[in-house]
């Protein structure tokens, strides 16, 4: 790999991981990912900004050896999650007159987890300012953008935001900025929806404070950095904001075709009420997709077929999801339909109790649907474009 200069005496040094394509044994990486690391020369002092995933640990140190960087001074970790501070034994082993500054939080976490010795650990406040010379970082600490214990860091001259997690996305690219900004939109949406979402109430109280800052550039620790802050910023202000928009998510399972029969049918039934729907049968879907029509549709109806007096697993591995990522979705029903009996529905609708829902009248019938099962799937679609309508999006 090849470090590069981002402003005068500020450099990306991390890795790009074009091959990984699951990320925590759970999101599907259909670009890869990078894990970027910064480092940054002041006068004085060397401060090396987050590390990499150990995986490629190697990478970052030949870039350090490559800029012939002798000396650092200060780790900074923003994050203690092993993408990002998982090399930094190896990085303290080379520099073993490092010091690893960061939160009381973190330091705790890189102790449990990475058995970094307590005492090698510069604790810092929120809003505290280090020197490095002509240059100086200033903290924030920002819990919940993603763990209990992250931060952000900005560097005050170069007025450039290393928020680690926070407003990056998951891409390998040999592009060190984002050249595309409808494509950065959505892969940036995809990974708030997967990362930040459950976390947007936290989220909403740091945006200000970020504006306030009036960085020039943000220096994410996943993709590529960005030069139009405002873009971003706008972009979560809207993600985290309690408006929803007039959109169903329907994910959905069905074993012989009678579920099947339902979502096609409600699916034409919202079309002609102006409702626009997503449809994701869970046999086939990238679940990053579905996590990604979560953020902002106003209403989930969950299909499933009764499987062993429940719903289908395919379909309570994805209610789990929903219900874990909390999001602002107002209303909620279940359609599906069962052979001999069960209690599909209502598993799926105690599922939900992370997400304040209305439950609308669900529609489950017994076999193959008929006539009157058309007429059910009718009133659920004016029910929803009626409560769409109630709220002012419809
Ligand atoms: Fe990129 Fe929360 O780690």
């Amino acid at each position: 790999m090849v470090s590069r200069e981002i402003v005068k005496d500020v450099f990306w040094v991390g890795a790009l991981d074009f091959d990984r394509r699951l990320f925590d044994e759970l999101i599907p990486l259909p670009d890869g990912t990078s894990y970027n690391s910064y480092l940054i020369r002041g006068s004085e002092k060397t401060a090396l900004i987050d590390t990499v995933d150990p995986a490629k640990e190697e990478e970052l140190i030949v870039n350090l050896i490559k800029l012939g960087i002798e000396q650092i001074d200060y780790i900074i970790i923003n994050h203690a999650e092993q993408d990002h501070a998982g090399s930094l034994p190896m990085v303290l082993e080379m520099y073993p007159r490092a010091k690893v500054v960061t939160n009381e939080k973190c330091r705790d976490l890189l102790v449990a987890l990475l058995q970094i010795q307590k005492e090698s650990v510069m604790v810092i406040k929120d809003g505290e300012t280090l020197s490095l010379g002509n240059k100086t970082v200033k903290f924030l600490l920002t819990p919940w953008t993603h763990w209990p214990e992250t931060q952000l860091t900005f560097l005050v001259e170069d007025r450039i935001l290393f928020p680690c997690d926070l407003f990056g996305f998951h891409q390998a690219t040999s592009e060190l900025y984002i050249t595309n900004e409808a494509e950065a939109y959505r892969s940036a949406k995809r990974y708030y929806a997967e990362i930040m979402m459950p976390f947007r109430n936290s989220i909403k109280g740091y945006i200000p404070k970020i504006r306030d800052l009036d960085p020039v550039m943000i220096a994410p620790s996943h993709g590529p950095i960005n030069k139009n802050p405002k873009f971003m910023l706008d972009a979560y202000e809207d993600w985290v904001s309690d408006s929803v928009k007039n959109v169903v998510v329907l994910p959905y399972v069905s074993m012989h075709g009678s579920t099947q029969i339902l979502v096609n049918h409600l699916v034409g039934a919202l079309i002609q009420r102006g409702v626009e729907v997503r449809p994701f049968n869970l046999t086939k879907t990238d679940i990053g997709e579905l996590a990604y029509a979560l953020v902002d549709a106003a209403t989930v109806v969950i299909g499933t077929p009764t499987v062993l007096f429940g719903p289908h697993p395919q379909v309570v591995y994805a209610t789990y999801l929903a219900n874990a990522l909390k999001s602002k979705m107002r209303f909620a029903s279940v359609i599906g339909s069962y052979g001999w009996g069960g209690k599909a529905t209502e598993t799926i609708v105690k599922m939900l109790d992370h997400v304040k829902v209305e439950v609308i009248e669900p529609v489950v019938i017994k076999g193959l649907p008929d006539e009157a099962a058309v007429v059910a799937i009718n009133r659920l679609a004016d029910d929803i474009a009626k409560k769409h309508t109630e709220i002012g999006i419809l």
